[in-house]
């Protein structure tokens, strides 16, 4: 009896400690095959390696993706979410050729956290244009009637670049559409972009997005076609006064000494995530949220209450997550000093 009842302990510690954080039974699978059911529950626990490949040229924003971030985070996290602004490095032209050098470059990266036996999100990040935003210092612009075809061209040329790689590779098509491409253009073009993955990956996992900003209160808007390997992603940064403030690129920035959480910043974070559980248990897909984070103008304290609360939250709905990010102004990472930044590490993953 002694044995069985230690075996059973065993068992649980086994479960508890296991790094996937969410069994597939759990997860809203109707609409997908059971292979993206099994990955979308084994994203577990992940980080952006954000303003490192997406800034207009890699180092603009004062963050390299170095190699050594390797065996930081990959004996901590399950997933990583790569941003890449692929339009700035593709032709300004309707055949968007990929910029041969730089590519090469996302190559090696992708595929030392591969080889790590990690799950790699290849995120197509920051096509300002297309949203109708403004371009950023170093971004070139494109004449207005390629930027959708360009789109399709740069994921036609991805897809067949990575097509032979394992599987724990994700396409992410777009970041967060909004302006331009809300409502009925985004249903559009996401058909078009899935048509032009499945040419030469008819099985790989895709991540998409509803409108606003990844917004959960769009994913009711979201159209899919008829394809059953695809997950889909959502972002959450409430309460955004808080998460966003001080951040002076805004166009309306937020004062300072928000902190968090008390319940009524509780409830924004959790009936965006209800709602997109809601969303989820209804339409048979799976969810990841992509993003989520607290800008370093927030007091320490409230940081790390804010990260502990949203993690658990995600993780009891069975959501796998990427934090937003490792390195940068939200990071965990503090990349001058090479150490974690302990308080906020801590509330991520202990
Ligand atoms: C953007 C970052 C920004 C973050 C939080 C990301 O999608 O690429 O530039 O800091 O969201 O707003």
């Amino acid at each position: 009896m002694r044995m069985h009842l230690y075996r059973w302990f065993a068992l649980l510690v086994m479960a508890v400690g296991m790094p996937s954080i969410a069994l597939s039974e759990s997860l809203n699978c109707q609409a997908v095959t059971a292979e993206t059911c099994d990955i979308a529950g084994k994203l577990g626990r992940g980080i952006n390696l954000g303003n490192m490949l997406d800034p207009p040229r890699e180092g603009d924003w004062g963050y390299w993706l170095l190699p050594e971030y390797l065996d930081k985070v990959a004996p901590l996290f399950q997933t990583v979410r790569i941003p890449v602004r692929w339009s700035n490095h593709a032709a300004a032209t309707e055949d968007a050729t990929l910029d041969e050098r730089f590519a090469g470059r996302v190559d090696k990266v992708i595929d030392s956290y591969l080889a790590k036996g990690m799950y790699v999100i290849l995120d197509l990040h920051h096509y300002n244009q297309l949203f109708g935003d403004a371009l950023m210092p170093n971004e070139y612009p494109v004449a207005p009637e390629v930027l959708e075809t360009r789109l399709v061209n740069m994921w036609q040329q991805l897809a067949e670049r990575y097509k032979d790689r394992s599987d724990k590779l994700i396409f992410e098509l777009l970041n967060e559409p909004h302006g331009k491409l809300n409502g009925e253009p985004w249903n559009a073009l996401l058909a078009r972009l899935i048509k032009t993955v499945r040419s030469s990956n008819p099985t790989r996992t895709i991540l998409l997005g509803p409108t606003e900003w990844n917004a959960a209160k769009d994913l009711e808007k979201l159209r899919l076609p008829e394809d059953r390997y695809l997950l889909i992603a959502i972002h959450n940064y409430e309460p955004f006064n808080f998460t966003h403030q001080g951040i002076k690129y805004l166009p309306k920035p937020f004062p300072t000494g928000t902190t968090c959480c008390n319940k009524q910043q509780q409830l924004m974070i959790t009936d965006a995530l209800d709602l997109a559980q809601a969303w989820s248990k209804k339409h048979g897909y799976p969810l990841h949220v992509g993003e989520f984070g607290a800008y370093k103008a927030a007091d320490m304290d409230s940081r790390a209450s804010y990260i502990r609360f949203i993690r658990d939250e995600m993780e009891q709905r069975g959501m796998g997550w990427t934090y937003w990010d490792f390195a940068s102004s939200f990071g965990i990472y503090d990349p001058k000093a090479r150490v974690w930044i302990e308080p906020l590490r801590r509330a991520l993953l202990d």
